[in-house]
């Protein structure tokens, strides 16, 4: 997952650069090269690291290289890599049982019970999938289900990231990877204060964006839902300004509208509420969570009411079905994992430590020029990278040079385009991750030459 980039492809822009001090991972690469398909993402692309072991918040190379972990695998890793607990769950699981399509095994039972403490009380029923996608899928495929035949269209907003598949990408309407595809859904516009759509600047928009979006449910009939990211993470961490999302709520609420959150990258406590929508205020009617729900297991869900999921047009035998979802394995590391964000209180911690990532962050954009906007909430934080602060022209050929000096000094974050995200585990120790965010400062010294 990245943003697209109007530049040249990270293999055009590769040429000519070399790689120092690298030479047993360059022939690992070169190696591999010959079989693995391209268009990888600019993070491996730029990065060229061949990753030996994760433990906690740190990485491990090939050349024995260590790097703290900034970018939490693909924000996945929300206890860190190869936590004991989840790692005793997976290998106890391992030893017992994988697979038996649906049927009930002890620990699904625990999980939704789980889930149900964490969740808000509403969001009661629980379906689980192996990847973010194949969830949002779900969601769809419920949505058109159960909504009068009128209502054939769904909302999204643009610049929305949520997923390959091609219901999934009838959503996105930008360029991810191949091409877009509209598809039956209609867009509406996000909040993207620093790059605003509409040349406007806030507070003195009076949120525009959000009224727009709310005249066009209103007027449309058709819409059966509004699938949206409540800060939105592939785009580069676009966090709402208060009033948005009551704005745009009430109006699907006024609408008869449904509210899906795609929360596969925020879901699991990252931005200091253990789902983003409690952040923002918006109270979904169905949830789509995956990356940190099981620490980078492949393991997501579907969250809804009873009386929703249990639709009768939704509920043929295997509505929710597939060959992996819910699998046993899936199972126990999500048990695992959220199981420690709930004993260790972590979603409080992502919030105490988004206040320090923020204000490091801030003086960072203070010192250099080419930082334009920071952003986030929680432990979900978005640099861009411009060539003017005054055009605001984006500059992605800054954030990889800064993304490589990081790595050189030992620190991974998530390049995709322009942006730079740093999102670590939410369990990294304090010092860790100021003494990370102190050599992210370093790697943006070297590049400025300040
Ligand atoms: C918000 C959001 N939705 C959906 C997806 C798709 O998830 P997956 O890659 O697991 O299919 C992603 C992936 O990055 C995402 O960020």
């Amino acid at each position: 997952m990245q943003e697209a980039s109007q530049e040249e492809s990270p293999a055009q822009a590769l040429q000519g650069l070399s790689f120092p001090g690298q030479g047993r991972q360059e022939r690992w690469l070169e190696r591999e090269s010959a079989h693995v398909a391209p268009g990888a993402t600019d993070e491996a692309a730029f990065g060229r690291r061949v990753f030996t072991s994760g433990n906690g918040s740190m990485l491990t190379d090939m050349d024995g290289s260590t790097y703290v972990d900034l970018a939490a695998g693909a924000l996945t890793q929300s206890l860190g890599h190869a936590h004991p607990e989840t790692v005793e769950a997976l290998s106890a699981q391992a030893q017992r049982l994988w697979n038996v399509h649906d049927s009930a095994f002890p620990g699904r039972a625990e999980l939704c019970e789980l889930l149900a403490r964490l969740l808000p009380p509403e969001l009661d029923t629980y379906a689980f999938f192996s990847t973010g996608a194949e969830a949002v899928e779900a969601a769809l495929r419920l949505v058109q289900r159960t909504a009068p035949p009128e209502r054939n269209r769904i909302g999204a907003l643009r610049h929305g990231f949520h997923g390959k598949t091609m219901g999934a990408r009838m959503l996105v309407h930008w360029d991810v990877g191949t091409q877009s595809f509209a598809g039956n859904s209609v867009l509406g516009y996000a909040p993207n204060c620093y790059r605003c759509p509409l040349d406007l600047e806030h507070p003195s928009c009076e949120l525009r964006c959000a009224s727009l979006v709310r005249r066009h449910i209103a007027e449309k009939p058709n819409v059966s839902a509004l699938v949206f990211e409540p800060v939105q993470g592939a785009a580069g961490v676009i966090t709402p300004p208060p009033g948005y999302w009551e704005t745009v709520a009430r109006a699907c609420r006024d609408n008869g509208v449904l509210l899906v959150a795609d929360e596969v990258l925020t879901g699991g406590g990252r931005t200091g509420s253990f789902l983003a929508s409690e952040e923002v205020g918006v109270r979904p009617d169905l949830v789509v969570m995956a990356k940190g729900a099981a620490n980078g297991f492949p393991f997501s869900v579907l969250a809804g009411p009873r009386e929703l999921m249990h639709h009768p047009s939704a509920s043929e035998p295997g509505a929710y079905a597939s060959t992996y979802g819910g699998n046993p394995l899936g199972v126990a590391v999500a048990t695992a994992t959220l199981g420690v964000v709930e004993r260790e209180a972590l979603t409080e911690r992502a919030k105490e430590l988004g206040v320090l990532v923020g204000e490091l962050l801030a003086r960072m954009r203070d010192r250099f020029p080419s930082v334009g906007d920071v952003r986030g909430l929680g432990l979900l934080h978005g640099v861009e990278f411009v060539r003017d602060r005054a055009t605001r022209e984006p500059a992605p050929e800054t954030a990889r040079e800064v993304y490589r000096a990081a790595l050189d000094l030992g620190v991974r974050t998530a390049l995709g385009g322009h942006i730079i995200r740093v999102s670590p585990p939410l369990n990294i120790d304090e010092e860790t991750l100021r003494s990370a965010l102190g050599s992210l400062e370093r790697a943006l010294e070297q590049v400025e030459g300040a």
